[in-house]
């Protein structure tokens, strides 16, 4: 996810936008440019890092004369985080800049194409694609190279153009990426969201997929996708500018959970191309896991927890044997690894020093590594020999949501690539397996629909001196990060337990109205869970289960039920953790803690 700002009108540009992108900086922020009209040329300033060296470099923008311009913040996805890969990106010929937030799927082939046809890139971005579009099509006419140029674009978008030949014009593009027009006196906006906007006007106009708006100083007009002038409606912004960078929730912690659809399809989509699974670069001819004897899966805090719920569905389809180990421990232990073994190494940040410095000991040893991570460009997925995107965009909220899930998404893609590339899965089975996770981002939202009632059963816990997780196998990942969750946002203690090792001592602890959330989806093994409800009820236990829709039986066995959509046993821990994330967060809102930032936590662990 990345901000895009523009602006037309009497004032100068450059400090608008800079404004513009600080207001957008939780979106992304591991590069930024402005490009602005200045007397017949374009004027770019584009920098690695935060927006303040963008400020700092272009003193506040001061240094950039002009009323008319473009900005960004990145979030990286295609290419590091450098100065070269910062937007905006301009044409060979120097006519054109463009900005954009999204993903052009099909920027490979069109990258051929125009260097085929002589046009020079300097950046690894796919975006650059774009500003070289609209130079091979311009004949005097920008709206049109523009649209001719959004029909070859495959993907998601949202572009903000300038051109030297328009020194006071705006063009912006929306598709399947956020854009809003803001509408001033004598002066006019566009950006990905209302937080550049309100500080200049609470008039806005929201594009939808398909349209194309010019903005001048004096005009604005929007055309749909066969270049018709068309109506829109003028909104009036209601939000300050706080609850308008958390989209309207309360918290990141929420908006983010409320974004794991949209995040997981992020991380699944681009790597499903008719009917097959492809891992980006990863071992296309399956070379590289043919002499895979193991698989460590190593990590830290929920990403640990990820893999422990991904173990399950790549061990039973590869059929190549894992074990997951803590970073913590495993870069003080004398492990058994050697060139016969894949190192998945797991991180949001991409940056913790434990995962960093199993990864550096393991890599020593001869293991190949596949890094599975959240931020481009960050140390982990650059030390790794291949590395995944999760494309889960900038997570704010200390305690990991859309991180995780991302996480557990590429590595059910991973799972399944594997038992295709070894001969190890019936192509019947293959698909019908590809469609279940084709499936899970609207099974997520499904999810987050039907678990309404954590709100009203946080009630019930958020008082209680400790809480119990419970559940087998896939269940038991699950209850791991669902304890997590619960201690870190709400300070509850909480401790997840193997549910069929109750009866080996920790069944000692149920007491009177003691508080047990049982993760009961895993169907092979939901007989044996519920026989540990009762178990705990039988000695006072108040039972929570989260449980698959179509289980009538968890009803009479416990006090209340959350249900999630049915799936794919394998895939089962991607849903059950959604009424997990909720019920932590209610519990610790009725708690009245710090949920974005809770005490004594940083959203990356960059120290030992
Ligand atoms: C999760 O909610 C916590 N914030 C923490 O356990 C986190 O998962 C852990 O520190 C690992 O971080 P990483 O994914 O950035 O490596």
């Amino acid at each position: 996810m990345c901000g895009i700002v523009g602006f037309t009108g009497p004032q100068s540009a450059a400090p608008i936008l800079l404004q513009g992108l600080k207001a957008l900086e939780y979106r992304g922020y591991d590069s930024a440019g402005v490009a602005v009209m200045d007397g017949g040329s374009i004027r770019l300033e584009k920098v690695s890092g935060r927006i303040a060296n963008l400020c700092e470099k272009t003193r506040d923008g001061q240094a950039v004369p002009g009323c008319t311009g473009i900005g960004h913040t990145r979030w990286a996805t295609h290419g590091a985080p450098t100065d070269i890969n910062a937007h905006p990106h301009l044409s060979n010929d120097g006519r054109f800049a463009v900005v954009h937030n999204g993903i052009i799927e099909n920027f490979a082939s069109l990258r051929d194409e125009l260097t085929q046809k002589g046009y020079s890139f300097v950046s690894e971005t796919d975006t650059e694609v774009v500003v070289h579009l609209i130079e091979m099509y311009y004949r005097g006419n920008l709206k049109t190279a523009v649209m001719k140029t959004v029909s070859r674009l495959e993907g998601s978008y949202a572009l903000g153009i300038v051109c030297t030949d328009y020194p006071d014009t705006l063009f912006a593009v929306r598709q399947a990426s956020p854009l809003i027009l803001g509408i001033g006196a004598g002066e006019n906006f566009f950006a990905s969201d209302v937080t550049a906007l309100v500080a200049h006007t609470k008039n806005c106009i929201y594009l939808d997929d398909g349209e194309l708006a010019e903005l001048s100083p004096e005009s604005v007009k929007v055309y749909d996708c066969a270049g018709q002038e068309i109506k829109k409606s003028v909104n009036r912004i209601t939000w300050d500018l706080e609850a308008a960078e958390k989209g309207g929730y309360e918290h990141f912690m929420l908006k983010e959970i409320m974004e794991q659809p949209a995040a997981v399809k992020s991380a699944l989509t681009p790597r499903i191309k008719n009917g097959e699974i492809v891992l980006d670069d990863f071992d296309p001819d399956g070379s590289l896991l043919r002499g895979v004897s193991r698989i460590v899966i190593t990590a830290c805090g929920s990403a640990y927890y990820a893999g422990c719920a991904g173990r399950y569905a790549i061990e039973r389809l590869s059929r190549i044997p894992v074990t997951t180990v803590l970073a913590s421990e495993l870069r003080y232990d004398d492990p058994i690894i050697d060139d016969g073994t894949l190192l998945i190494v797991l991180s949001q940040s991409g940056e913790t020093a434990d995962t960093i410095a199993a990864m550096k000991e393991c890599k020593r040893r001869g293991a190949s590594t596949l890094a599975i991570v959240n931020v481009v460009g960050s140390t982990i997925a650059k030390m790794a020999d291949h590395t995944l995107y999760t494309y889960a965009g900038p997570e704010i909220a200390v305690a990991t949501t859309k991180g995780y899930t991302t996480q557990l998404a590429v590595l059910f893609l991973f799972a399944l690539y594997a038992a295709r590339k070894l001969g190890r899965i019936e192509d019947a089975q293959y698909r019908a397996l590809l469609r279940q996770l084709k499936e899970l981002p609207k099974k997520i939202q499904q999810a987050i629909d039907m678990a309404h009632s954590t709100e009203k059963l946080a009630q019930k816990v958020h008082k209680a001196p400790s809480l119990f997780f419970i559940g087998r196998n896939t269940d038991y990942a699950v209850a791991l990060e669902g304890a997590l969750k619960m201690k870190e946002i709400s300070y509850v203690h909480a401790e997840s337990y193997a549910a069929g090792e109750l009866k080996h001592g920790t069944i000692a602890l149920i007491v009177e109205g003691q508080p047990v959330i049982a993760v009961c989806c895993n169907e092979k093994l939901s007989e044996k869970t519920m026989s540990n409800i009762i178990e705990v009820k039988a000695r006072g236990a108040k039972v929570l289960s989260v449980a698959v829709q179509g289980n009538r039986q968890i009803f009479s066995v416990a006090d209340d039920v959350v249900c999630i959509p049915p799936t794919e046993q394998l895939f089962t821990p991607l849903l059950a953790v959604i009424p997990m994330q909720l019920l932590a967060y209610y519990t610790a809102k009725a708690n009245g803690r710090d949920i974005d930032k809770p005490r004594n936590l940083a959203k990356s662990v960059t120290v030992e």
